[in-house]
């Protein structure tokens, strides 16, 4: 059995990540693809514990190294249970938000040092990274008006304030340039039939894979 590909979604709060993510599983599984959807933080049942000491509460509860550190402590939890037995066994596994994020929030958001963040991850994880990443670019307040729409809970990073969305969709498209081999930057502004169809453009010409 050959190892399955990782497919990561990025993007900032209401993007559309959750949302394009069950569309990409399902039409996976229609092609015959066995395939794994997982989100971060959390993914495992302990990482899912530790999502919601970020995901809840006041906004500085946590020091930005301390989330940076949690946000680790999580993805190794993940990556243990969930993502490597999976592509092991043969099965494509997709995670709503992954490493990237952690460098977008801590690094780009909180203003943590960029290769603190890259030096610790790869001290835990080694050159493990995604196969492909789709960073779904939306403007702040478009995908904050969404995520406002939806939600109930959950939304400790939605509060954070002063610029903080507007450097998080800045620093995900300079994460895209960077690693222009492994990222597709998708325009989220899109109807949600537009933005799959982009996503599905990319699939099919990273993995050459019909869906
Ligand atoms: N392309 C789109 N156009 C308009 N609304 C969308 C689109 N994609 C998702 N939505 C809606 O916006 C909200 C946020 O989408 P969601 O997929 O939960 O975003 P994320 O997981 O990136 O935070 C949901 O209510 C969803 O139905
Ligand atoms: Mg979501």
């Amino acid at each position: 059995m050959s190892r399955g590909h990782f497919i990561t979604l990025e993007g900032g709060e209401g993007a559309g990540k959750s949302t394009q993510i069950k569309r990409l599983a399902l039409a996976l599984g229609n092609a015959g693809i066995k395939t794994v959807t997982t989100r971060e933080p959390g993914g495992a049942p302990g990482a899912e514990e530790i999502r919601s000491l970020l995901v809840n509460g006041e906004t500085n509860r946590w020091a930005p190294m301390a989330e940076v550190l949690l946000h680790t402590a999580a993805r190794a939890e993940h990556l243990d249970k969930t993502v490597m037995p999976a592509l092991e066994s043969g099965a494509w596994v997709i995670s709503d938000r992954f490493s990237d994020s952690t460098v977008a929030y801590q690094g780009y958001g909180h203003g943590v040092d960029k290769s603190v963040i890259e030096n610790i991850y790869q001290d835990a994880f080694g050159s493990f990274k995604p196969d492909l990443t789709l960073i779904i670019d939306i403007s702040p307040d478009v995908g904050l008006a969404r995520a406002g729409s939806r939600d109930q809970g959950e939304d400790r990073y939605e509060r954070m304030g002063d610029g903080f969305h507007q450097r998080i969709r800045d620093g995900f498209l300079e994460i895209a340039k960077n690693d222009n081999g492994r990222c597709v930057v998708i325009n989220g502004e899109l109807d949600e039939d537009g933005v799959f169809a982009a996503i599905k453009s990319a699939v099919t010409k990273k993995f050459g894979v019909k869906i």
